[in-house]
């Protein structure tokens, strides 16, 4: 027989279960929105629906108090910053949102939470909640659409112009695949691997990893899992003399060749991270990537590196065309 108190505890974590349902639900019904629909303020993004405030209406003290717990209110906030991160991303491969831009979203989505906690103490009738909290969700994306203007391209006409409205779609592929583009055997992987921009279920890795092999994966989205930490490539700290292998299949290189030709790019940051990268090879190393890159490649001194190219054939480009190949840098 259960206590009244143990009923209570398992009241709250069904609501905090529901509440985070909501969450993702409806940032799963929204997937297919782009940024611009935020931009401009697409109803879909405001409409709340009956279900929720219904929900809410019902649960209001209850998740009032989920909001008064520290480490609760973090964990929604966080989901909201991961969700968002998510929806960003999968509209542009390109947006970078390093930890200062993350420390804005951070700050947007406590300001929400709090002030959804004060409409729930301060509205117990039905409709004026509802109303309070279709507001609420109307100034959030308010403060979401400002907060995108710190995005735009400087000196564009019309800012909806501005790269980060760009659709870049950004896919994963299978381990088999990588290695083949990427003119890898697995029997001369010389451990440990480090995968940068491995993907959120650093599918590669695992493969690595079931096959013996000690590698460890990075991006700035993962998984939980002991192999995998989650950081964005130009933050990390790549130790020196570390890895046997490096690896970045269609991720860092690709980065590194749209902030080279994109006008307000900052190519210095990624060849400075290039660098260290190199410095992370232990001597005999490599680093793998796909695609090449011809105009930092030329420039690594012959005595220090040795630059190895595997052409990429035009079946195995998937469309991408042009003059494509991978490149192993090996550190002498
Ligand atoms: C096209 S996917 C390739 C993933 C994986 N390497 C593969 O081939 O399946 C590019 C990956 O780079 C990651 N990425 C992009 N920018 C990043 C950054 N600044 N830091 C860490 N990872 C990043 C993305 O999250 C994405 O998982």
């Amino acid at each position: 027989m259960k206590t009244t108190s143990q009923r209570y505890d398992n009241l709250a974590d069904d609501i905090y279960s529901h509440l985070v349902e909501v969450i993702t639900g409806r940032y799963r019904k929204n997937a297919d929105r782009s940024i611009r629909d935020v931009y401009q303020l697409n109803e879909d993004f405001l409409h709340m629906e009956e279900d929720v405030i219904h929900f809410v209406f019902t649960y209001q003290r209850e998740i009032a108090a989920i909001l008064e717990n520290p480490d609760l209110f973090a964990n929604l906030a966080r989901l909201f910053i991961l969700s968002t991160l998510e929806f960003m991303y999968a509209n542009n491969q390109f947006i970078r949102i390093d930890s200062d831009e993350e420390a804005h979203l951070e700050r947007i989505y406590t300001t929400y939470l709090k002030d959804m906690h004060k409409a729930l103490l301060e509205n117990h009738e039905y409709e004026p909640l509802r109303a309070r909290f279709e507001e609420l969700i109307h100034s959030h994306f308010l403060d979401l659409r400002g907060n995108l203007a710190r995005f735009f391209d400087p000196n564009v006409r019309d800012e909806t112009d501005s790269s980060i409205f760009k659709q870049v779609v950004c896919r994963e592929y299978s381990p088999v695949f990588q290695l083949e583009i990427l003119g890898m055997h697995l029997d001369h992987i010389r451990p440990p691997v480090l995968d940068l921009g491995c993907g959120k279920t650093g599918r590669l890795v695992g493969y690595l990893r079931s096959k013996g092999i000690d590698a460890h994966g990075v991006d700035r989205i993962v998984n939980h899992a002991d192999a995998l930490t989650a950081g964005d490539w130009l933050e990390y700290a790549v130790a020196p003399a570390a890895w046997g292998t490096i690896i970045s299949h269609m991720a860092f290189s690709n980065h590194f060749i749209y902030q080279h030709y994109y006008k307000n790019g900052k190519p210095e940051d990624y060849a400075r991270q290039y660098m260290a990268i190199l410095s992370g090879l232990e001597p005999g190393g490599s680093f793998f990537y796909s695609p090449g890159l011809p105009f930092i490649e030329a420039l690594l001194p012959n005595g220090q590196f040795n630059v190895l190219r595997h052409s990429i054939s035009e079946s195995n480009s998937q469309g991408r065309g042009g003059a494509l190949y991978s490149t192993q840098v090996v550190r002498r």
